[in-house]
């Protein structure tokens, strides 16, 4: 058997809330004492594995710890128990604003975002135009990002992170905003990663897109695996527990 590309054994992430009052000896204890009740469990004992070829997809309520798995499996997010491992060279478009700078053109993001996903500079020159072209932003690209309509926000982060050429994608969302004819764009270029057995991580509200797309599906409901299984099942299952 193949090894698999993403393995996750018994990964919990707590997260503490962010606190803004003062602290005082008193409220410090008050936290100590609350600690377990005023914790926040985004992820609680998840396990799976990818294999080499595979799209996955991840589906659940606001809230119930998709990004965050995401945030496990691209390394920006240690686990507190358990762990994540994944072989190859992963590319990860999380939520739309992650890792550009809304300041700069688009320009400077494709080589901030090239350089982020370990390209080297010459690399990121040779594709520039590539790139580009592919986002369909040439008449835009010299304007700063802030002045991007969500979509065309996308569609260069989406450029930028297949010209990284990856082995595992991360896709957190970020297909959704994108307009007809650029999605049918990604979903070819994600056809063809798969069929260079790459593995894709789908993270996505748009059940009827992992339905289609995906092989096999988590369900994840309060941070906890509820459901894994071929897509269509578990997106099935989903909805109608959705529906009750
Ligand atoms: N940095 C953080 N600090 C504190 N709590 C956080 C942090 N990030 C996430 N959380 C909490 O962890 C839980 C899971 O959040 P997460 O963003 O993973 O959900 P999600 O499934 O991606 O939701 P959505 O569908 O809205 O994108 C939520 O309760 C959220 O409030
Ligand atoms: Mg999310």
């Amino acid at each position: 058997m193949s090894r698999p590309a993403i393995l996750v054994d018994n990964v919990s992430v707590r997260f503490r809330p962010y606190v803004d009052r003062k602290p005082t000896v008193r409220r410090s204890l008050a936290r100590l004492r609350h600690r377990e009740t005023t914790e926040v469990n985004a992820l609680t004992d998840v396990s799976f594995s990818v294999t080499p070829g595979e799209a996955f997809g991840v589906i659940g309520r606001n809230g119930a710890g998709k990004s965050t798995l995401l945030r496990v499996l691209a390394g920006t997010l240690r686990p507190d128990d358990g762990k994540a491992v994944t072989n190859g060279t992963t590319s990860t478009l999380l939520q739309l604003g992650v890792g550009f700078n809304p300041e700069l053109s688009g320009r400077r993001n494709v080589y901030l975002g090239g350089l982020a996903g370990g390209m080297r500079k010459a690399d990121i020159e040779s594709r520039f135009d590539d790139i580009v072209t592919y986002a369909g932003l040439e008449e835009a690209i010299e304007r700063p990002v802030k002045t991007y309509s969500t979509g065309m926000f996308s569609r260069l982060a989406f450029s930028v992170g297949m010209a990284l050429e990856p082995e595992i994608l991360l896709l957190d969302e970020i297909l959704s905003v994108g307009d007809e004819s650029f999605r049918g764009k990604s979903m070819q270029a994600m056809r063809d990663l798969l069929d260079r057995s790459g593995t894709i991580v789908f993270v996505s509200h748009s059940l009827a897109s992992v339905a289609q797309f995906c092989d096999r599906a988590l369900w994840l409901e309060h941070g906890r695996v509820k459901q894994i299984g071929p897509a269509e099942e578990v997106v099935e299952a989903y909805q109608k527990a959705a529906s009750k």
